[in-house]
């Protein structure tokens, strides 16, 4: 079970915290090029001061630093180092390093202990938690990879302040996801305070950022391994991971191709019946009104409906041939669906993809 801690200025706690927990031995903190000369230094102070040797190494910064040729660099490094199984990997980062320190503290030594100082929205309401670390293999995104749970989560809501905000609005995708899915009073809550959000100065931000974080512990308790309950984490994703790879991960962030999937589900939601037409519009008014897009942007590459639809057919949670389609009944409410006809996935996906009437002009 992790340890979760969540609030404004928390970095200066992370040596105390795992004390706390019995970690010894010295630390090693993976990070990236941007995000350890912003906040490594705080970090390696506060290990110190618990009277933790650590060392530091920086990835390049993005999705291409999560390959197996990074993992052994990172292998090497410890190897270099002389890391022990008793001492700490610490990913400092977003949820590129949090998947690749992961997966090497899950298999250097068959494991060491991993604590997770996620930095983004996306990693500290989402990917930091679940125990989900792994790396991608030039065929597919996170194709390798392991369950292996930080033993501690903190997250600073202060390292936020630092992110591109488009950085930030992709993040908030997943906090509206997560409304939409399991709690439609955390849909008020964003809906009534998005300016704040988006310029993260609402004092809900860390109450919002652990409302969610919450939300995501307790599925993964019920279901750690997605065999049933987890699936419904995806909402939006099919459509949105798709996307994604259809254009090489080059074009939209994360949580843009998830805003676009979750106004595709909703509308696949509305076609078959289950929700109605004024919640879907509701979902996707909040997202655009977090700069979300809900239909693809006008781009400079021709992308086919049927492109989309064979990087679908390739999904994981492809059960034979068919989707698994996490759909809505109401606001705060999912259900999983394969018996989705490919004909409405057509048409919906023609919609998204068809240029917006403002790029007309
Ligand atoms: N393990 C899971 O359960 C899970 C879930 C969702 C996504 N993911 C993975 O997460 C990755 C995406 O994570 P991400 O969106 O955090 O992207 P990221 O880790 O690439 O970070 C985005 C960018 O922001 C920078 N950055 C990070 N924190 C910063 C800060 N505080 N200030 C300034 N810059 C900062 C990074 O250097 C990077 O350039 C993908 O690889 C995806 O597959 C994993």
């Amino acid at each position: 079970m992790s340890t979760l801690v969540i609030g404004e200025g928390t970095l200066g706690e992370l040596g105390s915290r795992m004390r706390e927990l019995g970690l010894a031995g010295r630390a090693f903190v993976i990070s990236d090029e941007r995000v350890y000369p912003l906040y490594g230094e705080e970090v390696r102070q506060s290990l110190q001061q618990a009277g933790f040797d650590s060392a530091a190494y920086q990835l390049p910064c993005g999705e291409a630093s999560k390959s197996l040729s990074t993992t052994w660099v990172l292998y090497d490094w410890l190897v270099e180092q002389r890391a022990e199984r008793r001492d700490t990997v610490i990913a400092l980062g977003g949820g590129v390093v949090g998947d690749i320190a992961g997966f090497v503290a899950a298999t250097f030594l068959r494991g060491m202990p991993f604590v997770q100082v996620p930095t983004t929205i996306l990693a500290q309401i989402d990917s930091a938690i679940g125990g989900k670390v792994g790396v991608d293999h030039p065929r597919g995104k996170n194709l390798i990879g392991a369950f292996y749970p930080a033993c501690l989560i903190l997250s600073d809501t202060k390292v936020l302040r630092t992110l591109p905000r488009r950085e930030i609005a992709a993040g908030w995708a997943e906090a509206i996801k997560c409304a939409m899915i399991l709690d439609a009073e955390l849909l008020d809550l964003l809906e009534a305070n998005a300016k704040g959000l988006c310029d993260l100065t609402s004092p809900l931000l860390s109450t919002i950022i652990e409302r969610c974080a919450r939300h995501k512990v307790d599925v993964v308790a019920q279901d750690e391994r997605e065999t049933g309950l987890r699936m419904i984490l995806n909402y939006g994703h099919t459509i949105g991971h798709a996307l994604e790879a259809a254009l090489d991960y080059q074009v939209l962030l994360h949580g843009e191709a998830v805003s676009i999937g979750m106004a595709g589900a909703a509308a696949i939601s509305v076609a078959v019946g289950l929700l109605e037409p004024a919640a879907a519009e509701r979902q996707n008014q909040i997202l655009e009104s977090f700069g979300l897009p809900i239909r693809l942007p006008s781009i400079d590459r021709p992308l086919s409906v049927e492109t989309v639809l064979e990087r679908m057919s390739r999904d994981k949670k492809t059960r034979g041939a068919r989707n698994q389609w996490i759909l809505l009944d109401r606001i705060g409410h999912a259900r999983i669906e394969s018996n989705v006809p490919v004909e409405l996935v057509e048409r919906i996906l023609r919609s998204l993809l068809a240029p917006s009437p403002a790029a007309d002009h």
